[in-house]
């Protein structure tokens, strides 16, 4: 595809077509400053596609997603958007779309195969070309440096629930940190290490696959401890000063009704899928409720002397990626909750219910409980079935109802921001419909359409809205935060 077919992103919309969703603009950043950071997010496995390509070696997704009945139509990563060939002209789509800001992953199979080691040449260019192309067009990159395609050798030797997995990290984290730390200055360590823990090796409905409760635990403490090393990497090795955060999904729970078994379900699922992360990030300890809650299942922690310490670096920021809440009851599965599905509320198409209250009080319980931080929304989007949607006279998909959720989530922040939250930016998940894990490509979260047959791109009405959203705001500014009280 030539860059003309992206065209239309970068002029006006066409005379007289309707702007869906210009009426919901002035709510949606309403409450946002005018140096707001706008952005789109993606990650590598989900788009990059050239799995075997230029010395890359396969991750656990590569494996996973060619096991029959892992993922669903047995779709994988093989090509996915064709990215590694295509990335100027996505580049292009970004710079149409005039963001400030792309949030994408390093391939860590693509940089060092084997996970230790040599360093693959071929796949750490494509990086380097990646920065030097977002720069040429005015876009700060932000680079993420795990978004769960574990190398499968590591796999192989144990995995995250292994130590060894985290000092591995750090290698990598200072190759690439070395290779790009000249030209990169917003660095994420992990992204949502609740899905790699949580969903790869106790769920087993993500990567590797695996369903050991105490894995789970022994996962998740590896993850935070390769979060604090490689932490440490970037800023020792990156050529200019760094800020570094990490990316979290917290698990925003709410009791099915005031009964207290469903109280206790939601504590049960605060405990094991957001404090287990972030009380050890930022205070440098495990919660207490937690570990009484792990012990039965000899699922503690593995925490050596000092781990804790490295765990707690101090951050630049932190990444928060929102996109539902969790109704929860209890269960008896060791973790303690079960999320119950409300079938009185819109939901998307994964079928995730729409709850933007929910990210207004994720936003100032974490400024209330975590300090005040600088924080980022690094995700935030929803999947909907854009085959209901009217497509325009260019061809253009009317995605009226995703305009709607990214109205409503942005409003939300902005209240978060007027009630205390020191929210600096928004990137948008995602730029392109990609593959969407588990659920394979049936999921499409793009701003911009793929057509996977011929790799063709088309922005969506949601993607000019965001454009326009993101002028809108540069030309006001919603004032400055007050504190939470
Ligand atoms: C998040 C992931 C991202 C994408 C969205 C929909 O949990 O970080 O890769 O799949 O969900």
């Amino acid at each position: 595809m030539t860059a003309a077919s992206t065209e239309p992103v970068a002029g006006e919309p066409v005379a007289g077509e309707p702007m869906t969703g210009e009426s919901l603009l002035g709510e949606a950043v309403n409450g946002l400053p005018a140096d707001f950071v706008w952005g789109a997010a993606t990650s590598a496995y989900q788009i990059e596609g050239a799995a075997a390509e230029d010395g890359r070696a396969p991750s656990v997704w590569d494996t996973f997603s060619h096991t029959p009945g892992a993922v669903a139509g047995g779709d994988h990563g093989d090509v996915a958007c064709d990215h590694y060939h295509r990335m100027p002209e996505d580049v292009g789509l970004l710079a149409g779309l005039g963001l400030d800001a792309y949030r994408f992953s390093v391939s860590w199979p693509r940089v060092q195969p084997g996970g230790k080691g040599p360093v693959n040449a071929r796949g750490l260019a494509f990086y380097d070309r990646l920065v030097d192309e977002l720069l040429d067009k005015g876009i700060t990159p932000w680079a993420t440096l795990y978004h769960w395609d574990l190398p499968q050798e590591l796999e192989d030797a144990g995995g995250w629930p292994v130590r060894d997995t985290a000092y591995r990290f750090a290698e990598y984290a200072g190759i690439v940190a070395d290779a790009l730390g000249d030209r990169v200055t917003d660095w994420i360590t992990l992204n949502e290490p609740y899905c790699s823990a949580m969903l790869g090796y106790y769920q087993g409905v993500h990567a590797p696959g695996r369903t050991s409760f105490p894995d789970f635990t022994k996962a998740a403490h590896h993850l935070l401890l390769g979060h604090g090393l490689a932490a440490r990497q970037v800023r020792e090795r990156a050529a200019r000063p760094p800020r570094v955060g990490i990316t979290f999904n917290p698990v925003v729970a709410q009791p099915a009704s005031d009964a207290p078994e469903d109280v206790e379900a939601a504590r049960r699922a605060d405990a094991v899928g957001t404090r287990i992360y972030l009380d050890p990030v930022v205070h440098g300890r495990y919660p207490e409720d937690l570990l009484a809650d792990l012990a039965p299942y000899d699922a503690l922690p593995p925490v050596e002397d000092g781990d804790l310490e490295t765990i707690a670096q101090p951050l630049d920021f932190l990444g928060v990626n929102y996109y539902f809440r969790n109704v929860v009851k209890p269960s008896d599965e060791p973790h303690g909750y079960r999320s119950v599905q409300q079938t009185d509320r819109p939901s998307t198409a994964m079928p995730w219910e729409i709850y933007p209250e929910g990210m207004t009080s994720l936003l100032t319980r974490l400024t209330r409980e975590y300090g005040d931080l600088p924080l980022y929304i690094t995700e935030n989007g929803a999947a909907f079935d854009d085959t209901a949607s009217p497509v325009d006279a260019s061809g253009r998909i009317q995605d009226a109802d995703r305009i709607a959720f990214l109205a409503d989530h942005l409003a939300a922040v902005g209240r978060a921001r007027a009630a205390g939250a020191d929210v600096r930016g928004y990137f948008c998940w995602s730029l392109l419909d990609n593959f969407e894990w588990a659920y394979g490509y049936a999921k499409r979260f793009g701003l911009v359409h793929v057509d996977y047959a011929t790799q063709r791109r088309t922005p969506k009405a949601s993607a000019l809205w965001l454009r326009d959203a993101a002028r809108a705001c540069r030309a006001g500014d919603g004032g400055a935060p007050v504190p939470v009280e």
